[in-house]
């Protein structure tokens, strides 16, 4: 598989040079024995793919996997998760994280919150079961809210969870200004906004005087990465944030971040810096171990699904080591 890989790689890249350094028929062979060549590796990697499920004179093999698969999955969590017991499952982690965020805001029971960014419904679902909490979520992806809506309209907690789908730059389109929540909580989620200062000014609309509370599982740039990155790993990181919808302007230091919370207003804040390898680290390691088992049951998930699976264990694996970004609660409360 890797060495398929490495080929279609090494073609890829060849691609440019002969754009630059060929014209007229030479260009067009050689462009063409490439596009026949690629093609090849691609037939022969999604082929392998496709074959490990049945081993060769074998009736059965392993396609009755298919038939045991828990379909649709009870969760649908995407957050990097809070590893920081052993031997969390991938849900159990996105859950921590949550429970992190709450117990940092100090939320009470029977009250009101906006959850920004709700992904399928999941840390909705936790915060009206769990904490008997009144919620109202929101997301701006149209996939995630229907399904997150058919998943809480078949249980009991329809009538305590109410899911819009919008977006947390416009958030006067889709909440009324008379809407006051005893908390605003956006897992994992604020760093795409656009920009995440305007939400946070705007979040104050909709949160009660005197304690409303808003808490976020978030992102920040270290300061010592900061003052010593090159240009060269600047635009590495511009690209990055780009190919990730995170507008540069959200990428602050946490000493920055605790600033302009107070500049807009926000009071009893709380910055508490995570261990990057109890957040990025393991969740490098769940991708990876997905990764071994989907290879070892064959379960036919799509190349770029898995080029998806690895990339993303290699990336956060690196967040998880190198002192780059900071994982962050952040809690602040209205005066
Ligand atoms: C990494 S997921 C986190 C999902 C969820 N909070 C969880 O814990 O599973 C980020 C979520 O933020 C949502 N999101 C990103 N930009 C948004 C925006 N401008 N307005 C609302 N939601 C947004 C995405 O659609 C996605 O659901």
């Amino acid at each position: 598989m890797y060495t398929e890989l490495s080929i279609f790689i090494g073609y890829v890249c060849i691609i440019p040079v002969i754009s630059i350094c060929t014209n007229g028929l030479i260009k067009d062979i050689l462009l063409y024995s490439h596009a026949l060549g690629i093609s090849c590796i691609l037939y022969l990697l999604i082929n392998q793919v496709n074959t490990t499920t049945t081993e060769k004179n074998e009736l059965y093999g392993l396609r009755h996997l298919l038939f045991n698969l828990r379909l649709p999955p009870t969760t649908l969590w995407f957050n990097m998760g809070l590893w920081d017991k052993p031997d969390l499952t991938f849900p159990q982690a996105c859950e921590n994280l949550v429970h992190a965020v709450a117990k940092v805001m100090d939320i009470k029971p029977v009250s009101t919150v906006l959850d920004v960014g709700f992904g399928c419904g999941d840390s909705c679902i936790v915060l009206a079961e769990q904490y008997t909490l009144k919620v109202t979520g929101i997301t701006n992806e149209l996939s995630q809210w229907r399904i997150a809506s058919d998943r809480i309209s078949s249980t009991k907690l329809k009538d305590q969870i109410t899911l819009i789908h919008g977006s947390a730059d416009d958030l006067n389109q889709h909440i009324s200004s008379t809407e006051i929540y005893d908390y605003i909580v956006s897992i994992d989620s604020a760093y795409h906004y656009n920009t995440r200062w305007d939400f946070l000014k705007n979040a104050l609309t909709y949160l009660k005087p005197k304690g409303g509370t808003i808490g976020l599982y978030d992102l920040c740039i270290d300061s010592e990465f900061l003052k010593e990155v090159s240009s060269m790993q600047y635009s590495f990181l511009k690209l990055i944030c780009k190919a990730s919808h995170i507008p540069i302007r959200n990428l602050v230091t946490v000493e920055e971040y605790q600033k302009r919370l107070v500049d807009m207003g926000y009071e009893k804040i709380e910055m508490i810096s995570l261990d990057r390898a109890h957040v990025f680290g393991g969740l490098s390691e769940s991708f990876n171990d997905q990764y071994n088992t989907v290879m070892k049951y064959g379960i036919g998930v799509s190349l770029s699904n898995k080029i998806f699976l690895k990339g993303s264990s290699f990336i956060f694996g690196l967040f998880g080591t190198k002192p780059w970004l900071v994982p962050v609660i952040v809690k602040g409360e209205k005066a």
